[in-house]
């Protein structure tokens, strides 16, 4: 403590993820850009408006600074973009492979979702875990102005407030958790379940996107800890409690993210969008139905589900696969992951058992794309789209909703969306489903799609009236106003 050199930013955002991507030209000439996904979508105008945007959260004339990982393991990477100081964090091939792929994704990340595949639990994976927290909270503390606020985010980093507390005391420290935040009867498996708690309370604010992850936190804290956490009766939101340290108080709370709701509005409206969701259509065949999946190819979203649904529904024909195409625009993620290769081995084999089943050679009715794609094609699919299909079986948010819905402005379209996404809590005029009971995902299927003009039109205007009113900034803001009114530690 006190041995680490002072930064410059009195705002710091800690994510796995830095917003870049790293690209090799032929001549080996590298070059960075911003890089799409869901934090980093959600995070960078937040980000960037708020050096010198002079908000009560951020004052006047704030710098900020991101510390992340570049996604490799080159010991030479030196990122840079345009607008954002980025603060690199190196890992090594081992530290990727165990605390990456191994403890955030093969502990943590399945553990965190419901258990949908089996969580394993490997102390090699453990240690490196905590001592790549160790490596970020440092990079953090060395980016941090005296006072400043730092705000860690996700799964990967719950270890980071406790060891940034230790090292800066003088710092607000604030977490987001992005997933969902498990009951006692899963996290307690964890072997580790202490050290994430008491990682989590060194933070000033703890936050979820829904309450039941909050309450959640609130339990385990007193069940495992034995702390004293109560939720906040006499508070402005009942979803508000707090942890009772010796010195401190945790303010834990639920802040449901969103996204640029203007930003994508304004982009999907532009003539060259609408132009090309119209070509879509036509390049497709002209369909009666056209149906959109957007995802990263994760065993969480449920996409083997849809596709089995429209299995069930052509061979009992509600749908008529000669009318019907579904897109399905997958993004390639964590293939070192032994689960999400063969998440994709199911996949590809299901899509091509459905297209041999009903379709003819020059018109199957499942187009699956495994590459992300560029943000106005991937806009325009959403303009096309007569329905969503998001059947994720559990979800923390789910941004792909708000992204589709805020395309809409013509009231055209339809969300399908499982009930276990937090994007659910929010999104209840949507075409709910249980991604558990085929019937209720047949059903909803079919009502999205043969439900009158006025019904559909009247679901996705109170849909709009949520996305659009309830942004990014607003999420953003929100927490961080609520982490610079939380209490100073009592020394
Ligand atoms: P997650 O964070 O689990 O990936 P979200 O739905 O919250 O899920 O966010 C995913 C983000 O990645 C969204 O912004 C979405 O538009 C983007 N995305 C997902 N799949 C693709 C794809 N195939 N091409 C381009 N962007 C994609
Ligand atoms: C989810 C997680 C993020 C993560 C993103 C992409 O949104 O909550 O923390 O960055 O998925 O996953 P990846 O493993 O590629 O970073």
């Amino acid at each position: 403590m006190g041995d680490v050199p002072r930064g410059e930013a009195d705002f710091v955002v800690v994510a796995n993820r830095l917003p870049v991507n790293k690209t090799v030209a032929a001549d080996g000439t590298v070059s960075w850009t911003r890089a799409p996904g869901g934090l980093v979508t959600a995070l960078a105008p937040v980000f960037e408006n708020r050096p010198g945007g002079g908000s009560e959260a951020s004052g006047p004339n704030r710098t900020g600074a991101w510390v992340g990982w570049t996604g490799g393991s080159d010991p030479d990477d030196e990122p840079h973009v345009d607008g954002i100081d980025v603060r690199a964090v190196p890992l090594t091939a081992d530290e990727i492979a165990d605390y990456y792929e191994g403890f955030s994704n093969s502990t943590l990340w399945p553990l965190y979702h419901d258990g949908l595949v089996k969580p394993e639990y490997r102390h090699d994976w453990w240690d490196s875990y905590v001592a790549v927290n160790r490596k970020f909270a440092r990079a953090a503390a060395e980016a941090a102005a005296e006072g400043a606020a730092v705000w860690v985010q996700d799964y990967q980093l719950q270890l980071v407030p406790a060891m940034l507390r230790e090292l800066r005391p003088d710092v607000k420290i604030g977490f987001f958790l992005h997933i969902p935040f498990p009951p006692y009867e899963l996290f307690s498996q964890l072997p580790w379940r202490r050290e994430i708690l008491e990682g989590l309370l060194g933070a000033d604010l703890v936050g979820f996107h829904l309450p039941g992850g909050a309450q959640n936190f609130l339990t385990l804290s007193r069940r495992i800890l034995g702390a004293d956490a109560s939720r906040d009766d006499v508070g402005v939101r009942e979803d508000f409690g707090t942890v009772t340290l010796p010195g401190r108080t945790v303010t834990v709370g639920a802040f449901p993210i969103s996204i640029d709701s203007a930003g994508v509005a304004a982009q999907a409206a532009h003539p060259a969008v609408v132009a090309r969701a119209a070509e879509i259509r036509a390049e497709l065949g002209d369909p009666k139905t056209l149906l959109l999946g957007v995802d990263r190819l994760d065993y969480t979203k449920g996409i083997d589900v849809r596709i089995e649904a429209l299995e069930r529904l052509f061979a009992d024909g509600r749908l008529d696969p000669s009318q019907t195409v579904f897109v399905q625009l997958a993004s390639p993620s964590r293939e070192n992951v032994e689960s999400y290769a063969a998440l994709r081995d199911a996949v590809e084999r299901t899509v091509a058992h459905v297209n041999g089943t009903y379709g003819t050679v020059d018109a199957p009715p499942v187009r699956y794309l495994l590459k992300g794609v560029p943000r106005d094609e991937l806009l325009a699919y959403f303009r096309a789209a007569d329905a969503a299909l998001v059947t994720p079986l559990r979800d923390g948010m789910n941004l792909v909703t708000k992204e589709y819905v805020a395309c809409r402005d013509d009231l055209g379209g339809a969300l399908v969306l499982s009930e276990f996404t937090g994007a659910a809590m929010e999104l209840c005029d949507s075409y709910l489903l249980n991604p558990y009971d085929h019937a209720s995902i047949d059903d909803a299927i079919v009502a999205a799609v043969t439900d009158d003009d006025a019904e559909r039109r009247r679901r996705m205007s109170a849909l709009r009236d949520q996305v659009m009113h309830n942004d990014v900034d607003q999420w953003a803001t929100s927490f961080l106003d609520t982490l610079a009114a939380t209490p100073a530690a009592r020394p």
